[in-house]
């Protein structure tokens, strides 16, 4: 094997105030800063590490979470290859953002297919305070993404070292394995597709997007969605947090397209 050092280039994403800045803080620098200190526009800062004895060097740019720097932003997404995604677990709506913020991404890609080559980490900050995200919840959609799911403080640096690691070695093997980002094994027994199935019933709209479906569906259409999604989320097969509430809005879900049909 070469051990040729190389780059590797890696994002923060998040609202603001979220604690990006001071996750990178934490792991470059060992320490802690309580002010806040808003990152204006982008900081960006380099660090040598080591995984699977290769020396990599990495860019890090650390992103600024308001709004007002969008255009700022938007020119760093290229060629990114590994992305934090930090939300606050005592604030639900940056929790609620995470979405958001893979949007933008995907939006400022030249090509939108790239999101499937960068290695995501979900990291639940600020874990030391009182929360709003329960880490069912916060593991469940990380799950439903197939990204790693890390709770974090960098107040005392709990999960901080074990999250970069867990980046840095998603990346390199990405590198290695030409390109194609490695899928990583759900850690609570249920698969990234049930995750999925129930993430969907949770959030969806209406009864057609609870069964993936469009006005104007068919009787065997319904049926046929609702069969596969049923072996998806039945709470006997299903054991991901609020597969037994999902499973019965598809079951309700189902009854009231099939009324209208009627
Ligand atoms: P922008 O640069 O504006 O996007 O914000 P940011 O996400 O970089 O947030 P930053 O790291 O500047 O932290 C925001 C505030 O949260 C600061 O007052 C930090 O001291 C505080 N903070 C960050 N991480 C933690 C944590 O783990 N625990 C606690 N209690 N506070 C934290
Ligand atoms: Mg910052």
């Amino acid at each position: 094997m070469t051990n040729k050092p190389f780059r590797i280039k890696i994002i923060s994403m998040g609202n603001a105030e979220v604690g990006k800045s001071c996750i990178i803080k934490r792991y470059c620098e060992k320490r802690f800063v309580n002010k806040y200190l808003a990152t204006i526009g982008i900081d960006y800062g380099v660090t040598k590490v080591k995984v699977n004895e290769r020396d990599v060097k990495v860019n890090i740019f650390d992103m600024a979470g308001h709004p007002i720097f969008y255009e700022v932003r938007n020119e760093f997404y290229t060629d990114t290859q590994g992305a934090i995604l930090v939300f606050d677990v005592g604030n639900t709506g940056s929790f609620e953002s995470l979405e958001l913020w893979l949007n933008e991404m995907k939006s400022n890609l030249t090509n939108p297919a790239e999101m499937e080559n960068i290695n995501f980490v979900v990291c639940a900050n600020k874990t030391d305070k009182k929360r709003q995200v329960d880490e069912a919840d916060g593991r469940l959609w990380a799950d439903s993404k197939g990204f790693k799911y890390f709770e974090t403080s960098a107040q005392n640096g709990d999960g901080v070292q074990e999250m970069f690691q867990a980046l840095f070695e998603g990346v390199v093997d990405t590198v290695e394995n030409g390109g194609k980002v490695q899928p990583i094994a759900t850690q609570l027994g249920y698969t990234k597709e049930q995750a999925e199935a129930v993430q969907r019933l949770k959030t969806a709209k209406d009864n057609y997007e609870r069964l993936g479906l469009s006005m104007g569906c068919t009787k065997d259409d319904i049926n046929k969605s609702y069969r596969k999604l049923a072996l998806l989320l039945h709470p006997d097969k299903n054991v991901a947090p609020g597969s037994e509430a999902a499973f019965k809005l598809l079951v309700a879900a189902r009854t009231a397209l099939l009324k209208n049909i009627r």
